[in-house]
C-alpha cells in the first residue's frame, strides 16, 4: 500500500460541495413514457457511455424495477421476478419480468412471468410471494389491481410443472381470492404483498398481507384449507399504532443459538428435529419512511398471534433494520438445496428522475445474502453468499499494516470500480476513546455530524471507496469508536456519500448505525462491494449492513481507486486487508 499524509489529503476534499436530500418515490407515473413497448432482455445499454452499470449487481438492460418478488428454488434453478417497467426508467406499467440461475449471481432472462391479461389484475401485477404446496407446485400469491384501481390478491401455478425454468403462468378461474368488501372494511389502496404461506399442524394455511387502518400498520392474516379460499381472520397477526402503511411484510422461522442454516417457512418449532428453539422474525417495509424494519420475537400457532421480544418502537423508524442505507421490499426464501434462507432486496437510485430516464433505466438489487438469527438472539447477521467469491479474480493480500494517524494508504493492484474487499481491525484501546455525549442517539445523524475528515481519537478509519485520483471524489466506509456512559464502547458505522461525486443533484446523505460488537475484545471487520454505482458494506461480519449509491463524475471508466485510511489521532492496526478484482457476472 502507498501511503500519504491525511491532512493534505482531507484538506483537498473540502473543496466539496453540499448536500441535497432526494428521495424518489416510484409511486409516479412519468407521463412521456407510457409508448413504446419492448421486451426485458431485447436490448442492452451498453457499458460505453453507461459508468453507473453493475458489472456483478443484478439489473436488467434497460428500464425501472422495484421489488423482487416470489424468489424460489425449483428443481435445482434459482428463479427471480421482479417489478418491471418494459416501458421507461420510471415506475409504471409493472409485470412481473422472470429470471433464472444455478447460482442466484449469473442471471438468463425468462420473458415476463405475470402480467396484466385478467380483471383481477388489469392494471397492474404488483408483489407478491411463492409457496409450495403439499404436492410440491409452486404457488405464487400476488397483489392485482382491478379496473376499480382496488388492490386484490391473486394466484397463480405453472402451466407445466415439469418445465424446470417455470415459464408459463395460469391464474386461478376464481382470482381475486382475497378482496376488499364493504363488510370486511379493508382499505382497497391498502391490501397488498401476500407473503409465503405457512401452513400449521391443522394443516390450515396461514397468508398475511400488507395494510393499514388510519396511522396503524398491520399485517392482515387469512387462513385457507386448500389455498383457493380465503378466509380473514378476526384479528391482524401484528400491528403497530403510528407506522404507517406496511408494505411487502415477509415472516419467517429463524433458529435459536447462532445456527447458521435455514428453516421452511412452515417449520414452527418444537417439531424441527433436533432444534431447541425457534424464533420468528417479522420484517415489514415502512411506505412513509422507504426503510425495512424487522422484529424478532414468538409466533402463538394457536391463536395466531406474533409478538415481538422487544416491544414499543421496535418495528417503527428507530427500530431494527436489515440495512441502514438505501434498501427496500426485500424478501427472503428457503433455500433448501443448501439449507439456508436468502435475502434479497432492491436499491433504487439516488439520483434525479431525468438523470434516470436519461441513462435509460433504475434500480438494482443487492447481492443476495444468506441471514441467520445471532447468538445473541436480539439481531439477525447477514453475509453476501458464498457464491458471488466465485467472481473474485485478481487480488491482493496484506499481512498486517499499522494505520498511524492521519494516514491514507492506496490499494493498488484491483479493479477499485469492481471490486471485494475485507480489513479488519486489531483490538482497540478503549481508554483512548472519546466520550459520547448522551445526546448522540442517532448514528445517521451523528455520521452527518462526523463525517470522515472529522478527526476523532479511535477512528475515522476505514476505507475510502471510488475514489478519484486527487480525492476530490470518494465514498467513506469506517467506523468510529466512543466510550459510553456506562463505560461500555459504542461503535458506529458510517457510509459517508457527501463527497461521493461532484454532481450535488444526488442523494448525499450520510447513512449510519450503532454496531454490536466490543473493538477491545475482538477484531472489528468491515467487507464492502463495489460495484459502479453501488456499494455494500458489511460491518462486524454482517451485523450492520449499509448498503449506498453513488455517481462519481471522476472515479469512473478505470479511473476509480481503493483507499484504507485512518483519520483518528490513536494509529489502529489493519490486521488484514484483502481485496479482489470481481469478474463481470452473466445477467442477461
Ligand atoms: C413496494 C411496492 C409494493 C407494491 C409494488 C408495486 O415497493 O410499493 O407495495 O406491490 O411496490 O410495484
Amino acid at each position: 500500500m502507498a501511503s500519504l499524509n491525511l491532512f493534505s489529503f482531507f484538506a483537498l476534499l473540502f473543496l466539496c460541495h453540499g448536500a441535497l436530500h432526494l428521495q424518489a418515490s416510484h409511486h409516479h407515473v412519468y407521463s412521456r413514457l407510457q409508448d413504446g413497448v419492448s421486451a426485458v432482455g431485447s436490448s442492452s445499454s451498453s457499458s460505453k457511455g453507461q459508468p453507473y452499470r453493475t458489472g456483478y449487481h443484478f439489473q436488467p438492460p434497460k428500464n425501472w424495477i422495484n421489488d423482487l418478488s416470489g424468489p424460489m428454488i425449483y428443481k435445482g434453478i434459482y428463479h427471480l421476478f421482479y417489478q418491471y417497467n418494459p416501458k421507461g426508467a420510471v415506475w409504471g406499467n409493472i409485470v412481473w419480468a422472470h429470471s433464472t440461475s444455478t447460482d442466484l449471481i449469473n442471471w438468463t432472462p425468462q420473458g415476463y412471468g405475470i402480467y396484466p391479461s385478467h380483471p383481477s389484475d388489469i392494471n397492474g401485477t404488483w408483489s407478491g410471494s411463492t409457496t409450495f404446496l403439499q404436492d410440491g407446485t409452486p404457488a405464487i400469491l400476488y397483489t392485482g389491481i382491478n379496473p376499480k384501481n382496488q388492490q386484490v390478491q391473486n394466484l397463480a401455478v405453472p402451466k407445466n410443472r415439469s418445465d424446470p425454468y417455470l415459464k408459463d403462468w395460469v391464474k386461478n378461474l376464481k382470482n381475486p381470492l382475497m378482496a376488499p368488501t364493504p363488510q370486511n372494511r379493508i382499505n382497497a389502496s391498502s391490501f397488498r404483498d401476500p407473503t409465503t404461506a405457512w401452513m400449521g399442524r391443522d394443516k390450515i394455511w396461514r397468508v398475511i398481507i400488507g395494510s393499514k387502518v388510519d396511522r396503524k400498520g398491520m399485517a392482515v392474516l387469512y387462513t385457507s384449507k386448500d389455498f383457493v379460499n380465503w378466509v380473514r381472520a378476526d384479528h391482524p397477526l401484528h400491528s403497530t399504532d403510528g407506522t404507517g402503511m406496511w408494505e411487502c411484510p415477509d415472516f419467517f422461522p429463524v433458529l435459536v443459538g447462532g445456527y447458521k442454516n435455514g428453516l421452511d417457512t412452515s417449520k414452527l418449532g418444537p417439531k424441527v428435529k433436533h432444534v431447541l428453539k425457534v424464533k420468528h422474525v417479522l420484517k415489514v417495509s415502512l411506505d412513509d419512511t422507504k426503510h425495512d424494519h424487522y422484529t424478532i420475537g414468538k409466533y402463538d400457532p394457536f391463536v395466531d398471534v406474533y409478538t415481538p421480544d422487544h416491544d414499543g418502537l421496535a418495528d417503527q423508524d428507530l427500530g431494527m433494520r436489515y440495512d441502514y442505507g438505501k434498501y427496500y421490499a426485500s424478501k427472503t426464501f428457503f433455500d433448501w438445496g443448501k439449507n439456508r434462507r436468502i435475502l434479497l432486496g432492491w436499491v433504487n437510485e439516488s439520483s434525479t428522475e431525468d438523470d434516470d430516464v436519461a441513462k435509460g433505466w433504475a434500480g438494482v438489487h443487492t447481492i443476495p445474502r444468506k441471514i441467520w438469527l445471532d447468538k445473541s438472539g436480539k439481531q439477525l447477521v447477514q453475509w453476501p453468499i458464498e457464491e458471488v467469491e466465485k467472481l473474485r479474480e485478481k487480488g491482493v493480500k496484506k499481512p498486517c499494516q499499522e494505520l498511524k494517524p492521519g494516514s491514507v494508504h492506496e490499494v493498488t493492484g484491483v479493479t477499485a470500480e469492481q471490486a471485494d474487499v475485507e480489513i479488519s481491525f486489531g483490538k482497540l484501546d478503549l481508554s483512548k476513546a472519546e466520550k459520547l455525549d448522551p445526546s448522540w442517539t442517532d448514528p445517521q445523524a451523528l455520521c452527518t455530524r462526523k463525517g470522515a475528515s472529522v478527526r476523532g481519537a479511535l477512528g475515522p478509519f476505514g476505507l475510502l471507496v471510488l475514489g478519484s485520483k486527487c480525492m476530490q471524489e470518494y465514498t467513506a466506509v469506517f467506523f468510529r469508536v466512543f466510550q459510553g456512559h456506562d463505560g461500555k464502547p459504542v461503535v458506529l458505522m458510517c457510509s459517508d456519500q457527501s463527497k461521493s461525486s461532484r454532481n450535488d443533484e444526488n442523494d448525499k446523505a450520510s447513512y449510519g448505525t450503532f454496531v454490536d460488537v466490543n473493538p477491545a475484545l475482538e477484531n472489528l471487520s468491515l467487507r464492502t462491494l463495489i460495484d459502479h454505482s453501488i456499494v455494500e458494506s458489511f460491518g462486524a461480519h454482517g451485523k450492520s449492513v449499509i448498503t449506498a449509491r453513488v455517481y462519481p463524475l471522476l472515479a469512473i471508466d478505470g479511473a476509480a481507486h481503493l483507499y484504507a485510511f485512518n483519520n483518528g489521532t490513536q494509529s489502529v492496526k489493519a490486521s488484514r486487508l484483502s481485496a479482489w478484482s470481481m469478474k463481470k457476472a452473466r445477467i442477461g
